[in-house]
């Protein structure tokens, strides 16, 4: 790492060091249940915001100045990189991400371009622009989509309940998937290393969508790549590896050789931590709709964790997925307040 963190909480846990409490950061921290937010987003388009380093950084700066939480992540999505091999992607309110032009064809795989990365120098642009702000407080995560949850979008044309005919390509088409995956993860490659040299302090890969395959899918067709890209990396700056899936997963994912593994909700967080080989750590894993609950009830919640969790190095407290837009904003700070007081 470049620069000297005032507080590096967060990047000792990362490498299984010692820390005096939990380090805490919440996916999705900068988003809609803020109201904050909402006043950026009402003036721009959100890939208006992604695609501009400033606001970029405005919107990646409100969890540091409100939240008080110990790592940043970058504002943007994973679907930029989808969007810069060829994608017409869009985002409508109620609607989600879309793509005009779905992948339906080898045609369509072939014209992917992977030589893009041109296209997303305005994400290194935002990351010097957040470094400057952050200005050492803290460290700043850069993350990308795995293939397979990339691939999910480019096929369905957006968010699916059942990835129908992801799968339908996947069993009928495997070498076709195979060709779009490979551009995928060699398009992400690039991407994590241009962020890795605009200087971000860790990354996050983020396979969302994993839960849906079954073991020998994962293996094939999310897995493979997901370890290609770990291996394919420069490893200046710790790793974590996120699915929706990871209670189940995790013991395949260890083979990737990530720094750290984001667990969902559904594990027991210690059982998966004690399998886990010396030197990997763990980061989750509390149920998002618990923010929604009565604070007493957040604080048992956290509690309940941490207890189980003492005694443990490498724990980075986190939820097993992202903040919902509903959730409010003073739960989400107490929360953070009830990591922060906690001390081993
Ligand atoms: O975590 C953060 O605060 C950093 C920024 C970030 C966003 N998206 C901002 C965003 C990150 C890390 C992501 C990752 C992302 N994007 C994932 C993986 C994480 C996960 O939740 O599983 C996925 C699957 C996406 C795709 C995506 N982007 C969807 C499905 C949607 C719409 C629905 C939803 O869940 O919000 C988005 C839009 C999006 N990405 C918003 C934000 C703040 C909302 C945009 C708006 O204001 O309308």
């Amino acid at each position: 790492m470049s620069t000297i963190l005032q507080n590096d909480l967060f990047i000792r846990a990362a490498l299984s060091q010692q820390t005096e409490r939990p380090p805490v950061w919440m996916m999705r921290q900068a988003g809609r249940f803020m109201p904050e937010y909402w006043e950026i987003k009402n003036k721009y388009s959100f890939l208006e915001m992604c695609k501009t380093p400033e606001i970029a950084a405005d919107v990646t700066m409100l969890p540091v100045d409100l939240l008080g939480i110990d790592a940043a992540i970058l504002f943007s999505d994973i679907l930029v990189t989808a969007e810069a091999m060829g994608g017409d992607l869009s985002f409508e309110q109620g609607v989600g991400p879309r793509f005009s032009n779905p992948v339906q064809t080898k045609a369509d795989a072939d014209r992917l371009n992977v030589d893009c990365i041109d296209k997303l120098q305005y994400v290194a642009d935002a990351i010097r622009v957040i470094q400057q702000r952050l200005n050492g407080s803290i460290p700043l995560i850069g993350f990308a989509g795995a293939p397979f949850t990339i691939l999910s979008y480019l096929i369905e044309g957006g968010s699916s309940k059942d990835f129908k005919k992801t799968k339908l390509l996947l069993n009928n088409e495997p070498a076709l998937a195979h060709q779009i995956l490979q551009k995928i993860a060699d398009v992400t490659v690039a991407y994590l290393n241009m962020q890795i040299d605009a200087g971000v302090n860790a990354l996050q890969l983020f396979d969302s969508w994993a839960l849906a395959l079954s073991w020998n899918d994962y293996r094939d067709f999310s897995h493979h790549y997901n370890k290609y890209i770990l291996a394919n990396i420069k490893r200046s700056v710790p790793v974590i590896s996120f699915c929706k899936g990871s209670s189940v997963f995790a013991p395949m994912m260890v083979e990737a050789n990530p720094d750290v593994i984001s667990v969902d909700w559904n594990a027991d967080l210690k059982n998966i931590k004690q399998a886990l080989p010396e030197g990997i750590a763990v980061q989750g894993n509390l149920d998002p709709f618990v923010l929604y609950a009565d604070k007493k009830v957040i604080r048992e919640k956290i509690h309940q964790l941490f207890e189980r969790m003492r005694g443990e190095n490498g724990f980075i407290f986190n939820l097993g997925h992202g903040i919902m837009p509903d959730i409010p904003f003073d739960n989400v700070k107490y929360a953070i307040e009830v990591v922060k007081e906690f001390r081993y």
